[in-house]
């Protein structure tokens, strides 16, 4: 079943958004909740209360050795929520990866940047995989290929890690990566609101209105 997250941690645009899209659940990094201000556990509490008790939360570590990241996974992994804990897919990132996959904890690698990081941490056991998709573009290369070529090497070698792309600017770049068939998506909520924002839609919505009222003034449809 396909997942849809929302990559922030605003409250408001969370209850937003949660009432016309099936968020499955959020994802989060450490820029973002240093923006909000609010610090993990209030987040993920307040956040619980409107989305409910099945939602799924991606939690960066932000500790700087294996070893740390390694434990402050652990704990992370205790708290009473759905938490896939992300790691950046460095050297030191893949080598907890490895070692948290042991005990086959869900693990989101972010971070990432290219097709080779993207493989390496499908290979350490990732359950999901972040490509970067507008900041590969922002720097002169093509983030949908990106995706497009990690995606293709899971199915070539048979790797179950999900695609979780992230990172977007635009509804283009979100379409190009939903068509290559990725099992999962998070958008920031401009994007988000853009996916609804078509300039013909309300113009249509309105003429419907303007005929109907003619005809039938404020009848309901069922009362004409
Ligand atoms: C997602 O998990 C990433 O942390 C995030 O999407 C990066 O997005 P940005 O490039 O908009 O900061």
């Amino acid at each position: 079943m396909f997942e849809l997250y929302l990559d922030t941690t605003d409250l408001q645009q969370i209850s937003r958004f949660n009432k016309s899209l099936p968020l499955k659940g959020i994802t989060t990094n450490p820029s973002i909740l240093a923006k909000s201000g609010i610090g993990l556990n209030d987040t993920l509490s307040e956040c619980t209360k409107i989305l409910g008790p099945e939602t799924r939360f991606h939690v960066q570590t932000v500790s700087k050795t294996t070893q740390e990241i390694i434990k402050e996974a652990e704990v992370l992994h205790q708290l009473p929520y759905d938490i896939v804990v992300k790691i950046p897919a460095t050297e030191i990132g893949l080598a907890a990866i490895k070692h948290i996959k042991t005990n086959n904890k869900p693990v989101l690698a972010t971070a990432i940047y290219s097709v080779q990081q993207g493989f390496l941490a499908a290979l350490c056991g990732a359950d999901y995989l972040a490509p970067y998709v507008n900041r590969i573009d922002a720097m002169g290369a093509n983030g949908i290929d990106v995706v497009a070529d990690i995606q293709r090497l899971l199915e070539r070698h048979n790797l179950s890690s999900k695609l979780l792309p992230a990172s977007f600017k635009n509804t283009r770049q979100v379409m190009e990566i939903l068509k290559l068939g990725v099992e999962s998506i998070t958008l920031p909520v401009d994007v988000a609101a853009q996916l609804f924002a078509h300039p013909s839609v309300q113009p249509a919505v309105d003429q419907f209105d303007q005929d109907w009222q003619a005809v039938f003034g404020d009848k309901l449809s069922f009362e004409s």
